[in-house]
């Protein structure tokens, strides 16, 4: 049983969390690499890896560049399928993770992403639909529905109607819209998507770049544009956090380049209830525990008592 402090607590969409720290989908697999190190229950959850209909083998290699202060992935949602992920999966969570777990959904048509939502949503360990409305690196899929705000709350309607459709078996669960940053205005898409019904949004996904080898001329990336993260997307992401947050309700968790505790209370006061650890847990496998652990200094250090009372603070 992992202790917790009482004034770490946020409540995300009526589900109580320890602790703000999040890891985000696809940088965590389904937590076992991580149970290694540290104890994962010590998280306020973790979203696990994109799941589509069927599984995918995801997009050919190269798919990873790095840059200074981030890196570029083009994943292309490789993972095993629904099935798998409740079949196989969801048991072998069960065995390291005793809290609800957020299942970001992937998809390349409304039905699939409906179909995959609703069936993770009737598991009891799931706490969470994340909808991801923002892969980059996926034709006719993930951010195609997520740069158009109609698509974007047609899809967002269709997943929260069939959630709300299955309500008396327990799979009405709290429907959180990940959004694409490589749009005009973010804040267009959350309002859409939270007027279709979204719950909370997750903001933001990779900002779409690329890398050239000088040798061969070519980029680097098969696919070659694929999607930046790490602490280079740090301000653009806190900035649509800032934004975003002055126009909807419901609650936003910040995602982008965090890698620090100061890093996490900074998007909180932008408007975040909670936050995502993404590229960082690649780099240091222990840096969601070492930020959990940072973050009362720095709340005593910064005079913070609570730390849901920052939450949009700096506005
Ligand atoms: C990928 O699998 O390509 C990354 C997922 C995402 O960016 O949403």
């Amino acid at each position: 049983m992992v202790e917790s402090e009482e004034n770490m607590k946020l409540d995300l969409c009526s589900i109580i969390l320890d602790n703000p720290v999040i890891p985000a989908s696809g940088t965590f697999g389904y937590g076992r690499e991580f149970a290694e190190f540290y104890d994962i229950n010590r998280l306020g959850t973790f979203s696990f890896k994109g799941t589509t209909g069927e599984r995918r083998f995801g997009n050919p290699t190269p798919r990873i560049a790095e840059c200074q202060q981030g890196m570029i992935n083009s994943v292309g949602l490789q993972n095993p399928g629904v099935d798998a992920v409740i079949n196989e999966e969801l048991s072998e969570i069960a065995k390291i993770f005793s809290k609800p777990v957020m299942a970001n959904v992937s998809g390349f048509s409304i039905k699939e992403y409906v179909d995959v939502a609703c069936r993770l949503a009737l598991e009891e360990q799931v706490g969470w639909i994340e909808l991801n409305i923002s892969c980059p690196n996926v034709h006719n899929g993930g951010m195609a529905f997520g740069t158009d705000p109609h698509e974007a709350a047609n899809v967002t309607e269709k997943v929260k109607r069939a959630l709300q459709s299955q309500k008396e078996m327990g799979g009405d669960k709290p429907l959180i819209v990940k959004l694409s940053p490589n749009v005009t205005d973010i804040t267009e898409i959350a309002v859409a998507c939270e007027a279709a019904g979204a719950d909370g949004l997750t903001l933001i996904n990779t900002v779409q770049g690329m890398r050239i080898n000088l040798k061969t001329g070519k980029p680097v990336i098969a696919k070659k544009i694929g999607g930046l993260s790490g602490p280079a997307i740090f301000p653009i992401a806190l900035r649509m956090i800032y934004q975003t947050y002055e126009k909807v309700n419901i609650p936003i968790i910040g995602c982008g380049g965090v890698s620090s505790a100061e890093d996490v209370l900074e998007m909180m006061m932008a408007g975040a209830t909670a936050v995502q650890v993404g590229a960082a847990n690649l780099v240091n496998p222990m840096i969601c525990p070492e930020i959990i652990d940072g973050l009362p200094l720095h709340m005593k250090k910064y005079g913070i008592d609570n730390i849901a009372d920052i939450i949009g603070g700096a506005h």
